[in-house]
């Protein structure tokens, strides 16, 4: 069965024809760059915030929206100096220039004269900027300065982790002169999940995976608050799910995937539980194989049965509870209360995100056979 349709659009270096969640962003890069750019006026603006917050997706989105605005892009850590990254931006419009000796004069002076042919309308995108602006501020003086200095009508936006100005000296700061920032907020659950919905829909065929699926996506990467997690976990668990010969994307095709992309040593932790534990255990993930969560009262009935087969005292309700509140505390698995309607009152969803439950029941069967 095929579950990819598009894998291109499954690539991080891909940039989706909407990007939810951060319109907002897209609308003042629009206000501050983009706009003034088009009336002749340049400026500088720097985007930060964490890992997978799709700073450089965004970057991009925007520098493809208008044809008419000469733009490169370049990632910073491919350079060892402002200067060698600039004379690429030369390269990439046409311009050879010897890296060697060649002064920031004379690096704007030919960049001038290549705006000035283009319409004078030029953005430059430096992606993890964070490096290179600490390594060589004399370097950035001269690109944010650049037409007061060498009149290069030239806009920027640098992109980092961090929040430059907590870098920057006062002196810089102050020679540096303002330039706005954005910050880019992790994402939410909800957020997540219109990402990877809209991604979903672009890049594998419909009816290949439900609704939950990207709603467990989405919750696992809300810890991090991040995308970057969130189209990977989608990524391998799409392909995952291709190569097991399913028609569709499994909860546990998505933990096993989560244990890819962080891998989880759970022997240790494993060693330090006893048999009820083990047992408890085993029950949840026996309820999770087909469904990302499971509650008390069927992992009550699975205990039981596990018990018997081993031949094990078999527990009661109140011991599934103590135990089930223990195996949370110490990470085994995690739990979200959820109001259930028509029923009274409310009820605890059990699920486990870190460890494929498939691989964790087979190991904790084999313990406890060897226990025995
Ligand atoms: N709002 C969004 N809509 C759709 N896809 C997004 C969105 N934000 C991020 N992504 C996707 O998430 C992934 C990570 O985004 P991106 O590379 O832009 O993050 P970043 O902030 O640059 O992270 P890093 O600091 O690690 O470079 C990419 O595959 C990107 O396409
Ligand atoms: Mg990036």
């Amino acid at each position: 069965m095929l579950i990819v349709k598009n894998a291109a659009s499954l690539d991080f270096s891909f940039v989706p024809g909407n990007l939810p969640a951060r319109e907002a962003e897209l609308e003042m890069l629009r206000n501050i760059i983009m706009e003034p750019l088009k009336s002749g006026v340049s400026s500088t603006i720097i985007i930060y915030g964490p890992s997978g917050t799709g700073k450089t997706v965004t970057a991009k989105y925007l520098l493809r929206s208008d044809p008419k605005i000469i733009t490169v892009y370049e990632n910073a850590l491919s350079f060892g100096s402002l200067k060698s990254l600039l004379v690429d931006v030369l390269l990439k419009m046409g311009k050879v220039v010897q890296d060697k000796g060649v002064t920031y004069q004379q690096i704007f002076r030919i960049l001038k004269g290549q705006i000035s042919q283009n319409d004078g309308k030029m953005l430059v995108v430096i992606d993890e900027a964070s490096g290179i602006m600490k390594s060589d501020p004399e370097g950035f003086y001269n690109l944010i300065r650049a037409e007061e200095l060498y009149s290069a009508k030239l806009s920027c936006i640098l992109i980092s982790i961090d929040d430059p100005t907590t870098y920057l000296t006062g002196k810089q700061r102050r020679a540096f002169g303002v330039f706005s920032s954005i910050r880019f907020r992790p994402y939410s659950e909800a957020e997540l999940e219109m990402i990877v919905d809209d991604r979903a829909r672009t890049s594998l065929h419909s009816g290949s995976y439900t609704q939950s699926i990207i709603s467990e996506i989405a919750q696992i990467a809300s810890r991090f608050g991040s995308a970057r997690v969130a189209i990977e976990l989608l990524q391998k668990s799409a392909y995952l799910a291709q190569s097991n010969g399913t028609d569709a994307i499994t909860p546990e095709d998505v933990r096993s995937a989560k244990a890819l992309i962080n891998p989880y040593v759970t022997e240790s932790k494993l060693s330090d539980l006893n048999t009820d534990e083990l047992i408890v255990l085993m029950a949840i993930c026996r309820n999770l194989f087909d469904n990302p969560e499971t509650d008390i009262s069927s992992t009550y009935s699975t205990a039981r049965i596990i018990a018997e087969t081993h031949d094990y005292d078999v527990p009661d309700l109140q011991k599934i509870y103590r135990v089930t509140s223990k195996l949370e505390s110490v990470g085994m698995i995690d739990s979200r209360i959820s109001g259930k309607g028509d029923r009274k009152g409310v009820s605890k969803s059990i699920f486990v995100n870190d460890i494929p439950v498939k691989v964790l029941f087979e190991k904790i069967d084999d313990m406890i056979s060897k226990a025995r």
